[in-house]
């Protein structure tokens, strides 16, 4: 019998590093994002054309987005805040995909992006809207979508009116986020429950940060509710600089072998992820490994 196909959408180059103080090399960040390539993602983020004042380790967006190797069959999103951000994208010529990002928190969508959720979906639209008339496919994400750290628990309601919005605009998915990984099966179960009633399960992707270890639990609960992708980062890097407390992503490497004792199919070389953590370790100076990375290169 055939396997049940799984997307794993690679978030390490953007969501692992936008909280790192120190500046990785573009360099690596390049040859990170081409190895990665190489590993059978269908989809790496590489970056943001957010403000470099706001996340400076994203200042690079031109350089990377320009040197990386682009492989069929692999998209490339970059997150992108706003118009003068889409215009900058748009501006190198060679993006096929951004990834926008709206919250079901205000307090939190004011810290990340200055705005309230309403102001920020409005500006998401435009952006959208000139994404879309420029053939560039366009994700969405909803930050905070279980709890927020300053805002604490959050309405399972208000999830899914901003993904609904997201999708009218004419997103083809969205990520639901658990920013500060505060997530437990019940939260999420529930969350996941309210917004389904009004967002198919194949619009939907998962996005667990792993601050309280929730994050394999969250995506076991996702599954069987019928979602088939959700974002993951080498070795778990990760976290938002404003979201106070939230640590990394779920580690790629952990949810792989999830999701292939689970009986998915996802198209990607575990061996091959490990050694890209591995190299980037060695060339970063580094030694945060994800579980089953740490096992399986101790072998
Ligand atoms: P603002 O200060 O309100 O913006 O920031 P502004 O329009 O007033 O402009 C201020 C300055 O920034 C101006 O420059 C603009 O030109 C410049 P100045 O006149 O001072 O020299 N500027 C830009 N420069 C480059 N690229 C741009 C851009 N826009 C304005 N796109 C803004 C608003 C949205 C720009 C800012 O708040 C920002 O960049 N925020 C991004 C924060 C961020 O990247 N957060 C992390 C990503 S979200 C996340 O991690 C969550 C996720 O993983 C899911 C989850 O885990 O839940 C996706
Ligand atoms: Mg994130």
């Amino acid at each position: 019998t055939k396997k049940d196909f799984f997307r794993v959408v690679e978030v390490g180059a953007r969501d692992g590093l936008q909280a790192e103080k120190n500046f990785v090399a573009t360099d690596i960040k390049v040859e990170l994002i081409n190895r990665l390539s190489k590993c059978g993602f269908k989809a790496v983020e590489v970056t943001s054309f957010v403000s470099p004042k706001w996340v400076p380790q994203m200042a690079d967006h031109n350089e990377v987005v320009r040197q990386i190797e682009r492989h069929d069959g692999v998209n490339y999103p970059v997150l992108v805040p706003n118009l003068p951000g889409l215009k900058n994208a748009l501006a190198t010529g060679v993006i096929d995909e951004i990834a926008v990002f709206g919250a079901a928190s205000d307090a939190f969508s004011k810290k990340n992006v200055n705005a309230t959720v309403d102001e920020s979906l409005k500006k998401l639209l435009d952006v959208t809207s000139l994404a879309l008339e420029n053939n560039i496919k366009v994700r969405g994400y909803v930050s905070c979508v279980v709890g927020c750290p300053y805002e604490g628990a959050t309405k399972p309601e208000v999830v899914a009116k901003v993904a609904e919005k997201l999708l009218e605009a004419g997103c083809y998915e969205v990520s639901l986020g658990d920013t500060i990984g505060v997530g437990t099966v019940n939260s999420v179960s529930r969350m996941l429950n309210t917004v389904l009633k009004s967002v198919p399960a194949d619009k939907l992707a998962v996005h667990f940060h792993d601050t309280y270890g929730q994050a394999l639990a969250n995506v076991l609960v996702s599954v069987e509710k019928g979602i088939r992708a959700a974002d993951s980062s080498l070795s778990g890097l990760g976290g938002c600089p404003y979201a106070k407390g939230a640590t990394g992503n779920l580690a790629t490497e952990d949810l792989l072998y999830f999701l292939e004792g689970y009986g998915f199919n996802t198209g990607i070389n575990l061996d091959n992820v490990i050694s890209t953590a591995l190299w980037f370790n060695e060339a970063t100076g580094r030694t945060k490994m994800s579980r089953v990375g740490a096992a399986i290169s101790a072998k």
